[in-house]
């Protein structure tokens, strides 16, 4: 038996965090009026290839304030994965708007384009494209449906950060997209979020929103709409910038660890696991997930690597079957057996930055 946990997600903060975080202090520059904002949003954006960038308080945020921008509302319609964080959903819900769900597909375990467009009417008004766990969405059929019907696509971009598309960076394909910097993904702020868009116009209603929807020319304190206070702080960005300049080596170890993972696994039966690319990309493991060929083999696998102080979590629970929705009405009668089976059969392995080769090879043993 291990003696030490090996965690299902460790950050590294190993470059230049002290020194911005100390300047913050020293100069007194703490919310979201300090410099490394701007220098973060302009980094950030230039990256991913945008043109603005707008920093939030989380990912979460980061898509409230997107869908609320493009104008999503009562009447329209909006087609995502149900297998995904509740996060993109959430604002859709509360706009007024439909949710209109589809499966996943098997190898990449993204959204079924071919079921998007089978769902597509004269209300849809946007597609959100969840990059799911290493693999990006097959984008092109996408922005295929979205400009010949003038749909929306939304990027959730929140596990993808680095991730390309036929060598195009992920993010820069919708008309708007949001990123997470939680610790567990990419480069991290502590919690944090970005929408990216090259709309200018698009942009500024994503401050206005973020910024509690104070009017930029009108008399302070008097508000003729309702946003939110989702205002990333000078610390958080502090950390964002010194964790940016280490973004490809971060990309770099997370292969690394999808490689090692891959070849210690690659004769494992009863388990399908990630596929390492497509024509498209090659994965980026922001985890490694496994799917059981049982609900059984899981949870019998999960408690023993648990039983191991070898962290594990769950893969996403399906939107179509969640209490909370279920209590709302939604999505009754309705089923999606790919995603049922991966949200009930599939779990990640520790996959954060700070992960060891040995703590690798002792998850590769404990799991065969
Ligand atoms: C696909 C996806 N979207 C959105 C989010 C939400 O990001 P946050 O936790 O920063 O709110 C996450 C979080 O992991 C995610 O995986």
């Amino acid at each position: 038996m291990t003696n030490k946990p090996i965690p299902v997600n460790t950050p590294i903060l190993s470059g230049n965090e002290l020194k911005y975080l100390t300047e913050c202090i020293e100069t007194g520059w703490i919310s979201s009026e300090g410099p490394f904002i701007q220098k973060f949003e302009n980094d950030f954006s230039t990256y991913i290839g945008c043109e603005q960038g707008i920093a939030v308080s989380n990912g979460t945020a980061a898509l409230d304030v997107a869908i609320a921008a493009l104008g999503i509302g009562s009447g329209d319609e909006v087609i995502l994965p149900t297998f995904t964080i509740i996060s993109p959903i959430m604002q859709v819900i509360r706009s007024g708007a439909t949710p209109v769900l589809v499966d996943s597909c098997i190898d990449t375990w993204n959204m079924n384009i071919e079921q998007v467009a089978q769902k597509i009417t004269s209300k849809t008004k946007a597609i959100i494209a969840v990059h799911i766990y290493g693999l990006p969405v097959d984008l092109n059929p996408l922005l295929d449906l979205c400009r010949s019907r003038n749909i929306f696509l939304i990027e959730d971009a929140a596990e993808m950060h680095g991730q390309t598309y036929f060598g195009k960076k992920v993010g820069s394909f919708g008309d708007i997209s949001t990123f997470s910097f939680y610790p567990n993904k990419h480069i991290t702020t502590g919690e944090g979020g970005m929408i990216l868009t090259n709309n200018l116009d698009l942009a500024e209603r994503c401050r206005k929103l973020r910024n509690l929807a104070f009017e930029p020319d009108k008399p302070r304190f008097v508000h003729y709409e309702l946003g939110w206070n989702y205002r990333m702080t000078n610390l958080q960005a502090a950390l964002g910038l010194a964790q940016l300049e280490k973004i490809e080596e971060h990309i770099l170890k997370k292969r690394e660890i999808g490689r090692l993972y891959q070849e210690g696994l690659k004769d494992i039966n009863g388990f399908q696991l990630p596929l390492e690319k497509t024509k498209y990309a090659d994965n980026i493991y922001w985890v490694f997930g496994l799917i059981a060929e049982s609900e059984t083999l899981k949870n019998e696998t999960v408690s023993k690597l648990n039983a191991h102080k070898i962290g594990t979590r769950p893969f996403f629970w399906c939107m179509h079957e969640q209490p909370v929705f279920q209590k709302m009405g939604l999505f009754q009668g309705e089923s999606y057996p790919i995603a049922e089976k991966m949200a009930r059969c599939g779990f990640y392995l520790p996959s954060g930055l700070g992960l060891s080769s040995p703590d690798i090879d002792e998850v590769i043993k404990v799991l065969k």
